[in-house]
């Protein structure tokens, strides 16, 4: 290979998130908080890119000495095209949001949305056991498609899944397979019933937006809800839940668990997901 494709790799490793805009992500102060705390000589920075230019940044950062980035809106689908080698579970969500540029000059395309997901209930429900049931996801977009594939992937023998745009909902059907089974948005009470694990996957109940309204009556005490909204971290669904006597997860923990893979890879420590990562996070 050429000299003029390998990369940088510096003693002090620069890593990043890539987004436009960028200046709300805070990914930057837990990446920043992991590297103090561990005492890592390297670097995270944000790093907005527009879209025009996205093709032209990739290509320069290995070459600049980073060592991978994050990847948020509105970039998390169109890396894949950019990308030399794309993992299984990028492929199938569609989005990538951890890159790994490798020695070699090759740019690694991963989604750890779905890891996080399931790291997060597992941490913070430890008795949770997914494929006792069925699973019910409220929503069909990119954050939905993240958790239907990590729940296939525990075992989950029937994923029920509803959004106001059904057509959305068919797609993953069609994508992910007969365990999904599609049900009206008029009808997502019905889903509810009988299911082990309940998350809301709109963006519905977020800060400045109206909660989600689904009729919860068939919802079983003792079921795991959890909400992929985390601002704020108690929504409306999830106080309604536990209302009902469920177990709730709120959404930071899937934010947290998914940058600890790619804090791995570029850095060379496993990072801990705690209380203490929680307050930074929030602060
Ligand atoms: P993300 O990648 O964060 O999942 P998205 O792809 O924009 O973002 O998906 C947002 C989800 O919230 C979708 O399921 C969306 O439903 P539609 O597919 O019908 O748009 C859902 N959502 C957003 N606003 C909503 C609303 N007012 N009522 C019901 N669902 C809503």
């Amino acid at each position: 290979m050429p000299d003029s494709q390998q990369s940088a790799r510096p003693n002090s490793p620069i890593a990043g998130v890539i987004g436009w805009p960028i200046a709300h992500s805070r990914s930057p102060r837990l990446h920043g908080h992991w590297l103090q705390r561990y005492g890592i000589n390297g670097h995270y920075i944000p790093v907005p890119v527009m879209p025009e230019h996205l093709a032209e940044v990739l290509r320069a950062m290995p070459r600049m000495g980073f060592v991978g980035a994050n990847v948020t809106i509105p970039h998390k689908e169109s890396v894949l095209a950019l990308a030399d080698v794309v993992t299984d579970r990028a492929a199938l969500i569609g989005a990538a949001n951890t890159l790994i540029f490798r020695p070699d000059g090759k740019i690694h395309a991963d989604n750890t949305d779905g890891y996080g997901f399931i790291a997060n209930i597992r941490q913070n429900a430890p008795g949770w056991i997914p494929d006792l049931g069925p699973a019910a996801v409220i929503g069909a977009g990119g954050a939905a498609r993240a958790a239907v594939a990590s729940l296939l992937e525990t075992g989950v023998t029937e994923l029920r899944i509803t959004n106001r745009t059904r057509i959305r909902a068919e797609q993953i059907r069609a994508e992910f397979g007969a365990k999904v089974v599609v049900y009206d948005w008029a009808q997502a009470g019905n889903m509810l019933e009988g299911a082990v694990t309940v998350v809301n996957a709109t963006s519905m109940g977020m800060e400045g937006k109206p909660a989600l309204r689904i009729p919860l009556d068939a919802l079983a005490p003792g079921t795991l809800v959890t909400d992929l909204v985390y601002a704020p971290l108690m929504t409306p669904f999830l106080e309604e839940a536990q209302a009902r006597g469920c177990e709730i997860v709120d959404g930071l923990g899937m934010l947290l668990h998914q940058a600890t893979p790619g804090f791995e890879r570029w850095f060379g420590h496993r990072p801990e997901v705690d209380d203490e990562l929680r307050r930074i996070v929030l602060a």
